[in-house]
């Protein structure tokens, strides 16, 4: 009965809490604060003409990064996003330390919380920790692991769009997400920490429960939710860890395994690791695969010049990455006082790096908002950040999107849009739920 209770005390003082935030928001976004606006409907649905707008206020005379009073300072344009990711005077991190969503009140049993249910490892951690643990890592992406991604890439997109292609002749019509860009990565990640088959469906299951953990929580059913899943989640991998350290493969766990045994990592910093891994590499691949296929679609030609050279899956890639990312934004905190753009910002505030609206800066994209299989890419895109931080997978990312596409083009070269798509909502993430197409 206590546990009952406090369970549901718990629950009450989370959902005023979320409510607190979200009415706050709302009521600034209303009154016109642009960056507000991001985290609400109806703007987030389409955030580019809102980063138009703060771009545009950033690079006016006299103008510069747009202030929130949310408490975070927006950066809109290619160089300035990319001058702090670089910065080493930023961390993820306020300096002070501290300031984490959620505090003690919203404590689950194992340590977690239940504002910020998952450890996100490296992403929520600054040098030296970083540094140490991002070498850990590091040996999964080697040449020689990725040559074996591929191959089990190219086995699975080929097994799961027969079964794709069948439905379609039958039910004339299948969902791209659910069934190409969604198991796509999990049975890739699997691949990667060698996550035994049996177990494929329950790893599938908690991936994607906690692939939601990127943007936040939502509600006090959505933190259990994911409490579970990491509960479970963790479980499941310090049983594997366990295996690996008396019988090492070549996989990243075994890396771990052997880290902790020779004092290079604890055992919390390894699993927190490889569940980044999974959840890192999920949603991301999906979405970048999805809205891949939704711009390809929408420009008029553009669907049947791939379908006519599938060779141009590798660029159809490079391309969404920059006009409509998986990942949109990104946050650091200012290790000291200093100005960025013009604006003094002092220690420990937060800038909010919008990567989508600088992949849309025309200062470096020459007509931006068009979708273009054969643009020449002026400049990079930051669809995966920079710096320190620069995304750990981005070749294998490039590489499912590369494998996803091109056998795609291959087997339904006529492929449709067959209704309406179900948008995410969300502020980081972004990428088609679900997508029905015809082949
Ligand atoms: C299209 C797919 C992907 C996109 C758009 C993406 C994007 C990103 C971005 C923007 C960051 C940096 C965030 C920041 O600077 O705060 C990041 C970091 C990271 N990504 Fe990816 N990612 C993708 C796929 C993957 C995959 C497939 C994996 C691994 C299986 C992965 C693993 C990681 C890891 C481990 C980090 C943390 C790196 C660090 O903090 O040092 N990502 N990703």
């Amino acid at each position: 009965m206590d546990v009952v209770v406090s369970r549901l005390v718990e629950d009450a003082v989370l959902a005023a809490r979320i409510g607190a935030m979200r009415a706050g928001g709302l009521a600034l976004a209303v009154g016109g604060d642009r960056v507000a606006r991001l985290l609400h409907r109806p703007w987030r649905r389409d955030p580019y003409p809102v980063y138009a707008e703060l771009r545009a206020a950033q690079t006016r005379p006299g103008g510069g990064p747009v202030r929130s009073r949310i408490g975070i300072t927006a950066l809109a344009t290619h160089a300035s996003c990319e001058a702090v990711l670089r910065d080493r005077r930023f961390g993820v991190q306020p300096a002070g330390g501290g300031s984490r969503l959620g505090g003690r009140a919203a404590e689950t049993g194992d340590g977690g919380s239940l504002l910020e249910p998952l450890d996100l490892s490296l992403l929520t951690l600054d040098p030296p920790d970083h540094t140490r643990l991002r070498r850990l890592a590091q040996p999964a992406f080697a040449p020689r692991r990725l040559a074996h991604y591929r191959t089990v890439a190219e086995r699975v997109t080929g097994e799961l769009l027969d079964a794709a292609v069948a439905r379609s002749r039958t039910e004339g019509r299948f969902d791209l997400v659910r069934d190409l860009a969604s198991p796509l990565p999990i049975a890739v990640i699997s691949a990667l920490l060698d996550v035994p088959e049996v177990d494929d469906e329950r790893f599938a299951r908690w991936g994607r429960a906690l692939g939601t953990a990127l943007d936040g929580v939502r509600s006090p059913t959505h933190a259990r939710e994911l409490a579970d899943a990491r509960t479970a989640l963790r479980s499941m991998l310090a049983g594997l860890l366990d295996q690996r350290r008396a019988d090492p493969g070549e996989d990243v766990l075994s890396a771990l395994a052997t880290a902790v045994d020779g004092d290079g990592a604890t055992v919390d910093e390894a699993l927190a690791l490889a569940q980044l891994l999974l959840v890192a590499g999920f949603e991301t691949t999906t979405n970048l695969i999805g809205n891949a296929v939704q711009a390809l679609q929408r420009t008029p030609g553009h669907w049947a010049a791939l379908a006519a050279d599938p060779g141009l899956a590798a660029a159809a890639v490079e391309e969404t990455l920059r006009f409509d990312p998986p990942v949109q934004l990104t946050a650091r905190f200012a290790h000291e006082d200093l100005e960025v753009d013009g604006v003094p910002l002092r220690r420990d505030s937060g800038v909010l790096v919008l990567l989508a609206a600088a992949n849309r800066d025309p200062a470096v994209h020459p007509d931006p908002d068009r979708f273009d299989l054969h643009r020449e890419q002026a400049a990079p895109h930051l669809a995966f950040s920079g710096g320190v931080h620069y995304c750990l997978g981005a070749p294998l990312a490039r590489l499912e999107g590369e494998v996803a596409l091109r056998v795609l083009a291959e087997r339904a070269p006529r492929l449709r849009l067959a209704g309406r798509a179900v948008p995410r909502v969300a502020t980081v993430l972004r990428g088609p739920l679900s997508l029905p197409v015809t082949a």
